[in-house]
């Protein structure tokens, strides 16, 4: 399979960190796979050993029908990284850094000129594209990194945490960029901590844990997993809550072992059920029954954010920043540390 990804049985250990613990990955040739996992997951080391920048202590991992260990350079004339900020000059402009991209990668001239041009468009930098990369902001450099690792059209691509550190609308136009690349027949391995970007990218997830993927499956598969639908109250009284989460324990199923969660500031209550309108119909009259006040209240399908609370027992922390690595990693991580000076475009 000339675009697809397969890893088998990765390890790599860190001293006593065992940051990939056997990690098993398909990603079929035009297809996206979103990695999903908290902080520490291991999510970094896996893209850094599936880009060959990174050698793996035992396992092994075929990317674009070639062996990473036994010919790291051909890999990497297959595939792009997004990360490779080390690869911006910052003293040259933006379009004469895509350029030069493009020269590197043997592009013509006029192709490089012309590649260059379209991808300031697309990036929302044609404005700044005759100014010094030093002068770009946190949100412009990621944006032009994206862009240069776009120049070549790989058959394969790698992104590690894409849009962390983007506002909505570049976030936005960079979702649309990434679906026309796999329209085209990119195979997307991507990593992300915003769930809503997995749900709307990715054809299969794979959910890792301490270096180990402990689910995977389609975002409707994961949730389905998960579990039926839960009802969602919002008491009125703080100090109805102890009350309404004994009605609701009475009916959550108990399937996953969950029982209702409580959100104290929010005072809302939710438990995941199996029963739909009737059982809601049912919780109402017995709160109700029990003088208990309900501002809001309501039956919903489980989003991949309670996928990812229920199998790792945390929510993510979009915003924090990849975790820097060593020096090996250091072009691929020097990315995730750019957009750290509060620019205007850093959303949070
Ligand atoms: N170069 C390194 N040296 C030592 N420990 C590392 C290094 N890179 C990663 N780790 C550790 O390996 C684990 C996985 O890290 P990482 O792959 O960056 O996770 P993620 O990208 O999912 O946040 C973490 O515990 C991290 O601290
Ligand atoms: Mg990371």
């Amino acid at each position: 399979m000339p675009g697809a990804i397969h890893a088998e049985g990765l390890v790599k250990t860190f001293g006593e960190v065992r940051a990939l613990d056997g990690v098993d990955l398909d990603v079929p040739e035009g297809t996206v796979l979103g990695l999903l996992g908290p902080n520490g997951a291991g999510k970094t080391t896996a893209v850094r050993v599936l880009t060959t920048l990174l050698e793996p202590d035992a396992g092994t991992a075929v990317v674009a029908g070639i062996d990473v260990c036994e010919n790291p350079t051909a890999v990497r004339r297959s595939i792009g990284l997004s990360g490779q900020f080390a690869a911006v000059d910052e003293y040259l402009t933006g379009r004469e850094n895509l350029r030069m991209v493009g020269r590197l990668y043997q592009m013509p001239a006029r192709e490089a000129k012309r590649r260059a041009d379209e991808l300031l468009e697309r990036f929302d930098l044609a404005h700044a594209g005759d100014r010094t990369a030093k002068t770009y902001s946190g949100g412009m450099r990621r944006r032009l990194d994206l862009a240069a690792a776009l120049v070549v059209r790989p058959p394969v691509m790698f992104m590690d945490e894409p849009t962390t550190g983007l506002d909505p609308r570049n976030r936005q136009s960079l979702w649309e960029v990434i679906e026309d690349l796999v329209a085209g027949g990119t195979t997307l391995l991507l990593t992300t901590q915003y769930l809503e970007e997995a749900d709307r990218l990715a054809h299969d997830i794979a959910v890792v844990d301490h270096g180990r993927v402990i689910a995977r499956g389609t975002s409707d598969q994961l949730k389905a997993r998960t579990g039926g639908e839960r009802i969602e109250v919002v008491v009125h009284d703080p100090a109805h809550i102890p009350v309404a989460r004994a009605v609701l324990d009475r009916h959550g199923h108990t399937g996953g072992g969950e029982g209702c969660t409580v959100e104290q500031h929010t005072r809302k209550l939710t438990v995941p059920v199996t029963g739909g309108a009737k059982l809601l119909a049912e919780v109402i009259r017995e709160l109700d029954a029990e003088g208990i006040e309900i501002d809001d209240i309501g039956l919903r399908r489980p989003t991949l954010d309670d996928v990812f609370i229920s199998l790792t027992g945390h929510a993510t922390e979009p915003g924090d920043e990849p975790a820097a690595g060593t020096a090996g990693g250091a072009a691929h991580d020097a990315a995730t540390g750019a957009g750290g000076t509060g620019t205007e475009e850093d959303d949070r």
